[in-house]
């Protein structure tokens, strides 16, 4: 995966090599019988990392060239997280399968996936089986969580109150020897902690400081990355200016105490 922050080479100038270097894996690393590669547009769990959109056309044009299953794993950046409904939308690709859970359910267990006509044909009865799969409350609930989130705009409120929540933070950022990257898209932000913004030197235990920080201020925010030094900003899609506002003052205070 791309990760413009810590990569040697410098983007656009690199040409994209990370998408390059997908398809000498395939060639090298693999009997070039590949099925599928499942791709998630915004790195969740590996440190809410953005891709560059090349990253994505240069990916999917790969798997076609050897006929790979293109899947867009959906499940942490779908329905409205990223400010899109969902974050391939940005990126303009056109996954052949697309997964899809927690924004689904807003809570109630589902998940699922949409796909092209002839993957979805090669499926038979029984061929995709699960023990609660196709419960009719959860689909019911899925439902009508699709029609709220954009009766009640809250795609339109998860770009306006991300794109908020990251200019303020790129302004914290200026006074700060420890933010060495806010990245985001939509209520999908991640805060990157460096112990030194020369050396990049991942920040840990102060990662863990701010998040202990804001809970004493009864205030949950998710800690990840793929060097554990990222604090995830996902709140809630309703979440209004004034939490918004609340949620920076109370970060602004960690960082000024780093
Ligand atoms: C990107 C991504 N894909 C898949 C999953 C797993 O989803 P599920 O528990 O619905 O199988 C997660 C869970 O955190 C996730 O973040």
């Amino acid at each position: 995966m791309p990760y413009c922050y810590r990569c040697p080479l410098e983007f656009p100038d690199c040409g994209t090599e990370c998408a390059r270097r997908v398809e000498d894996i395939v060639n090298y690393h693999t009997t070039g019988d590949v099925a599928a590669m499942i791709v998630e547009p915004i790195l969740g769990e590996g440190g809410l990392v953005v891709p560059p959109k090349e990253y994505h056309d240069l990916v999917q044009r790969i798997c076609k060239d050897h006929n790979i299953v293109y899947i867009a794993d959906e499940v942490q950046t779908g329905f409205g997280r990223t400010g899109k409904m969902l974050a391939i939308e940005d990126f303009g690709i056109k996954p052949d399968i697309i997964t899809m859970a927690k924004g689904l359910g807003a809570g109630m267990p589902i998940g699922g996936y949409i796909t092209t006509d002839e993957i979805a044909a090669s499926l038979e009865s029984g061929d995709h089986f699960s023990t609660f799969g196709g419960n009719p409350v959860s689909c019911a609930v899925a439902l009508e969580n699709l029609s709220y989130l954009e009766d009640a705009g809250l795609v339109k409120n998860s770009k306006k109150m991300g794109d908020m929540l990251k200019k303020q933070l790129k302004e914290i950022q200026q006074s700060s020897k420890h933010i060495g990257e806010v990245r985001g898209r939509g209520l999908m932000i991640g805060i990157e902690l460096v112990k030194d913004l020369g050396t990049k030197e991942p920040a840990v235990d102060e990662t863990q400081s701010v998040a202990k920080g804001l809970m004493k201020s009864g205030v949950l925010i998710g800690t990840g990355g793929v060097k554990k030094n990222v604090i995830r900003l996902q709140p809630p899609l309703c979440i209004t200016e004034e939490e918004a506002q609340k949620v920076l003052n109370l970060l602004e205070k960690e960082f000024k105490q780093l």
